[in-house]
């Protein structure tokens, strides 16, 4: 009989079992799988069963080889997945604070070549291994949060070579590090200094995306729709030749104001919509009616301190199934925290705790094409694991401003443990 390497027991376990095949919507987002004392068996990467401690030691998957953790009085998750950040740049931004204090709007520091813009250039000018090394360390960073699979967009290049550059950089952390990360072509992100939005569209479209495809450097294309910066028009201009090259779709809709986001998602067959913090009645209807996964970024909400927040209950009753996201970036939100996201999804987006825990673990997997291996604790998936230092499910929510993850479990191995 072949043994665990790894039995994790003792545990209040949340499986987010039954959810792989599709993302859970309204109520099917409430059932996490909660198991009391239960156990999680590991083989190499791998699950290799999920179940009471009873059950699991019965079986007999708990022999003299298998090392043993106890997670008594903890509670045991998947690794939380991140499906939308940028988290790949050089530089930061506080400099722009004190201007969002005084009340100048995102887009008008954009417009002054601050923003996005501003860190384009810092990425732009520094060296592969400068990018990669700060890069590394918001990696680490998410990793002892949680995060053991994440979605990285390009777009602070927006050039032919930046932006390939961006997604090789991407490519080689990838395969160099703990975490799994899934790469998302976002060359329209901005307009760069000097060009207009249709010189800039016809680059993106003429060159830049033949080029990802060909040389398969992202999964998914992202386009930043909104007013003064790409049109819907523009947006479904990118998105059909993205299409048509083989790549999945993402869209950042309505993030500040309301645009025609959603329903351009919607109408594309795009796999998610994303920030949606003004999405109209009829854009959310059109989510639901095409099974687009709403990414909601509640942390972005918050940095940009104007008490407006995606209507996620709307959402959730309108059948869109959601999932949750950090969106670190040096601009709108500044975080590498999913523990952060549970909290802000459940006191402003109004989620329940299992419902923001199913957001952030297997309908996040859905988000970047994952579920089938990430997300939830079944057997046959990977063994991406957390013990997390909380006695029950809504102490993790409940409790924020410090790390919750005691142990992190990356296919198999024990990648990241509190030693306090
Ligand atoms: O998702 N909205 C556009 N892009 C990012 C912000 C990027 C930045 O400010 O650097 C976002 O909010
Ligand atoms: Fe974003």
């Amino acid at each position: 009989m072949v043994q665990a390497d790894l039995l994790i027991h003792s545990g209040t376990v949340a499986t987010l079992a039954g959810h792989s095949a599709q993302p859970a919507r309204g109520r099917e987002m409430s059932s996490v799988g909660l198991i009391e004392g239960g156990a999680v068996a590991v083989r190499g990467e791998n699950i290799l069963a999920v179940g009471t401690e009873a059950e699991i030691r019965r079986a007999g998957w708990a022999g003299r080889e298998t090392r043993e953790i106890d997670a008594r009085g903890k509670l045991v998750l998947p690794g939380f997945v991140d499906p939308h950040t940028h988290v790949l740049y050089a530089g930061s931004r506080e400099n722009e604070l004190a201007m969002k204090l005084a009340g100048t709007p995102y887009l008008d520091i954009l417009r002054q070549g601050g923003g996005i813009l501003a860190t384009v250039r810092s990425t732009t000018q520094a060296k592969d291994e400068e990018i990669k090394a700060q890069t590394r360390k918001r990696l680490a960073e998410m990793l002892r949060q949680g995060t053991t699979t994440l979605e990285i967009k390009s777009g602070y290049g927006l050039s032919v070579t930046e932006e390939l550059r961006e997604l090789r950089l991407i490519k080689e952390l990838d395969g160099e590090g703990v975490q799994d990360l899934v790469p998302t072509f976002m060359g329209a992100h901005a307009i760069p200094a000097g060009r207009s939005e249709e010189e800039y569209t016809d680059l993106v479209v003429g060159e830049m995306l033949p080029r990802v495809a060909r040389e398969s450097l992202a999964e998914y294309c992202d386009v930043f729709c909104e007013r003064g910066v790409f049109s819907p028009e523009t947006s479904l201009k990118i998105l059909h030749k993205a299409r048509e090259l083989g790549l999945k779709l993402k869209v950042h809709a309505d993030e500040l104001e309301s645009s025609g986001g959603a329903e351009l998602a919607a109408q594309v067959g795009a796999v998610s919509a994303e920030h949606l913090l003004r999405a109209t009645e009829a854009g959310i209807r059109a989510l639901a009616a095409q099974n687009v996964i709403a990414v909601l970024l509640p942390a972005t909400s918050f940095n940009l301190a104007q008490n407006l927040y995606a209507r996620a209950k709307a959402m959730l009753e309108a059948g869109v199934p959601l999932a949750l996201a950090t969106d670190a970036n040096p601009g709108s939100s500044p975080t590498e925290s999913m523990p952060l996201v549970l909290t802000l999804a459940c006191l402003y987006l109004k989620l329940s705790p299992e419902e923001a825990l199913t957001a952030a673990t297997i309908n996040a997997a859905h988000a970047v094409g994952r579920a089938g291996v990430v997300g939830s604790l079944e057997a046959g998936k990977r063994a991406d694991i957390l013990i997390l230092d909380v006695p029950n499910l809504d102490y993790l929510p409940y409790h924020f401003g410090s790390n919750p993850v005691e142990t992190v479990v990356k296919r198999g191995r024990i990648a990241w443990r509190d030693q306090l």
